[in-house]
């Protein structure tokens, strides 16, 4: 099977044994099978650089559903199950006036791997509206509830890619979302400004997901016709001392506050410095409105981009003694 369609990439890579799942009792009975000991899950394929044909039996997670599971008087609480798709999702809590979900509009992927790397966008992380989530242990095949705390959400990341990683398939994800007195997140830079360009002076949560919208779509590449997986890297956090050092070569460095001693600093802005921004090499390259995307144009192979993300890393170590982390998982 081509992996092509099930990657944002778009890198056409094979699988040996491929398999799609859109039940809880298929996912069991496909676990299950034997002479299959190494599996690789695949939610929407949008975090994720295949550099090579994959010999694992490919599980395709496509378990649909989403449920009210209870209603209270200012808020809901929904599951959506782990196949559908993140934005589709987020355009039904919006079309239900559910708010929480509004800031975190486009991101591609799936609701099942949303939790993974706590996806955040524009002030609003995943955690903020999670409370739970379903999920089967490969191994035993057992259920397994992991309420917000035990995730041990962080910047991009969670315990399913620390001590649990790879032992769990997430089945369904549990919000605590408002059904009225929204608390809107636009104090980011381009939101207020993308609302005030529009006008609109009391914003509703559907405003504010089409700002989000209009900004996504102005900086980031759509991948359906440029493959790509959002942010290759991470943003790098550093120590306040090393920040105030760059800023004396640098005196336009962003930085965006972690605590005491800390800063993060836009990985973005540091690729862009490095020369990178909008650098094409015949089938791949870096985007052109954000240096933190590195696309496929078309045809290119994995471990093309994975070369240029090395020289990437490369540079920037060099001008800025800074190591910036990939974001994406290489396979
Ligand atoms: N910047 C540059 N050049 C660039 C890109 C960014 O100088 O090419 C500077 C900008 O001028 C700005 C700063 O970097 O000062 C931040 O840029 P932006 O608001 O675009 O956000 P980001 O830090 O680059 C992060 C997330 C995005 C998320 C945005 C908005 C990570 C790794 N990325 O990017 O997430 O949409 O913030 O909240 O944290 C993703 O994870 O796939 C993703 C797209």
């Amino acid at each position: 099977t081509s992996l092509k369609n099930y990657n944002t990439f778009g890198i056409k890579v094979k699988a040996k044994y491929f398999v799609a799942v859109s039940s809880i009792k298929a996912l069991r009975d496909v676990l299950t099978l034997k002479g299959y000991p190494n599996k690789l899950l695949l939610g929407g394929g949008s975090n994720m650089l295949l550099t090579q044909d994959q010999n694992k039996l490919v599980i395709h997670i496509n378990i649909k559903g989403i449920s009210i599971e209870q209603e209270h008087n200012d808020f809901v609480l929904v599951r959506a199950n782990a196949g559908e798709n993140w934005h589709e999702f987020v355009l039904w809590c919006l079309k239900h006036d559910f708010g929480g979900l509004e800031n975190l509009s486009l991101i591609p992927g799936n609701v099942g791997t949303a939790p993974i790397q706590n996806i955040g966008a524009y002030g609003v992380e995943l955690k903020d509206t999670f409370v739970s989530c379903n999920a089967i242990h490969i191994k035993t095949l057992k259920e397994a509830t992991f309420n917000k705390n035990e995730c041990n959400f962080g910047y991009r990341n969670s315990i399913f890619k620390n001590e649990e990683k790879g032992k769990y398939i997430i089945t369904s994800v549990l919000f605590k979302l408002t059904k009225k007195n929204h608390k809107l997140h636009i104090d980011y830079g381009a939101i207020t400004s993308q609302l005030k360009a529009q006008n609109i002076n009391n914003p509703t949560i559907q405003d504010v997901s089409k700002a989000v919208i209009a900004i996504r779509e102005s900086k980031l590449p759509d991948p359906k016709l440029i493959g790509n997986s959002g942010s290759f890297f991470k943003n790098p956090v550093i120590s306040k001392t090393k920040f105030k050092n760059l800023q004396d070569n640098f005196k336009d460095i962003p930085s965006y506050p972690v605590s005491k001693n800390e800063v993060k600093v836009p990985a973005g802005w540091l690729i862009e410095k490095a020369g990178f921004k909008g650098k094409r090499f015949g089938k791949y390259g870096v985007h052109k409105n954000q240096a933190l995307v590195l696309v496929n144009y078309g045809g290119a192979e994995g471990s093309d981009i994975l070369k240029l993300s090395k020289l990437i890393q490369k540079t920037v170590l060099r001008l800025f003694d800074i190591s910036i982390e990939a974001e994406v998982n290489i396979l």
